[in-house]
């Protein structure tokens, strides 16, 4: 499959541009931001086409089983800092797509150290095999969009293991010193009353209804990424989110 560079570009320009590999003193996803944690020390790769030090060397395929899989070209796993699993959702087309948009990035010559595990990654083994193509419209596209651009990563709880809890999908969690909404349209939530044209409105100015700007870590999801939606996009994410079965807030 071959991808389309410019319809790879919305895809990365919604998904918050590959954010976590921007480095600010190069201007350009060319890595080098540590992670620490009980799992050890992460450096987010240097993702630009340099051949070297970035991913220039790399097939479309390698990428796209490196974003969908969580795989290097080597077989070895990457760490899940790297969200494979809401891009394991991306269509083939789309995973190709964004290949190709990565590919076009201009090299950055970058060396990044190398990441310190105290164990290897897990295997990594998607849930559903994805579409072949994305779909298009409604509430479908909005909930491919949520899944793609890994909005539980904030607005789900997690369990007592630290993962996902699926069974409160986007019901809202503790989020460092905030909240992170509930997204269900439960009668608690924002979501129950606002009109879908008023959350798309939300998520591409990041304005709310009532003219107040939003601040802190949904500032920079809507500045990096869903400001970049297409009105289509934004309402059908809306509808989505409207769809879904009400959850209590905890
Ligand atoms: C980095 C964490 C983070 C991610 C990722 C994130 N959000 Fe948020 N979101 C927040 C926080 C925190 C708030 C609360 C903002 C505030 O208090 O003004 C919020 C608020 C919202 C609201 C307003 C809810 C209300 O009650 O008024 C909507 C709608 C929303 N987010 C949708 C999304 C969607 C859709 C995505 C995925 C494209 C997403 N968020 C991804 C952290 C996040």
């Amino acid at each position: 499959m071959v991808g389309d560079p410019t319809r790879g570009g919305y895809i990365f320009a919604i998904t918050t541009g590959c954010g976590c590999h921007f480095n600010r003193d190069l201007g350009a996803p060319a890595g080098g931001n540590k992670f620490e944690g009980p799992f050890g020390v992460v450096y987010a790769p240097n993702i630009t086409s340099d051949p070297e030090t970035g991913i220039g060397a790399w097939s479309e395929t390698d990428i796209v089983n490196a974003l969908r899989l969580g795989v290097r070209p080597d077989g070895s796993q990457l760490h899940p800092i790297m969200p494979y699993m809401a891009l394991s959702n991306l269509s083939d087309q789309d995973a190709y797509d964004l290949a190709a948009a990565l590919k076009q990035l201009p090299p950055v010559v970058n060396a990044v150290p190398a990441s310190e595990l105290t164990a290897p990654p897990a295997p990594f083994t998607p849930a559903r095999t994805p579409p072949a193509v994305a779909p298009t419209e409604g509430v479908e596209r909005g909930a491919y969009i949520v899944a793609v651009a890994n909005c539980g990563r904030c607005h789900t709880p997690r369990g007592a293991n630290g993962a996902p809890d699926m069974a409160r999908f986007l019901a809202g969690a503790p989020l460092q010193d905030t909240i992170a909404p509930n997204l269900t349209p439960h009668a608690s939530s924002n979501i129950s009353f606002l009109t879908e044209e008023q959350i798309a409105n939300f998520l591409l100015t990041g304005i709310y209804d009532d003219g107040t700007p939003v601040e802190g870590p949904m500032k920079m999801i809507i500045d990096n990424g869903t400001s970049r939606l297409t009105e289509a996009d934004a309402l059908a994410i809306a509808q989505y989110l409207k769809s879904l079965p009400p959850v209590a807030s905890e």
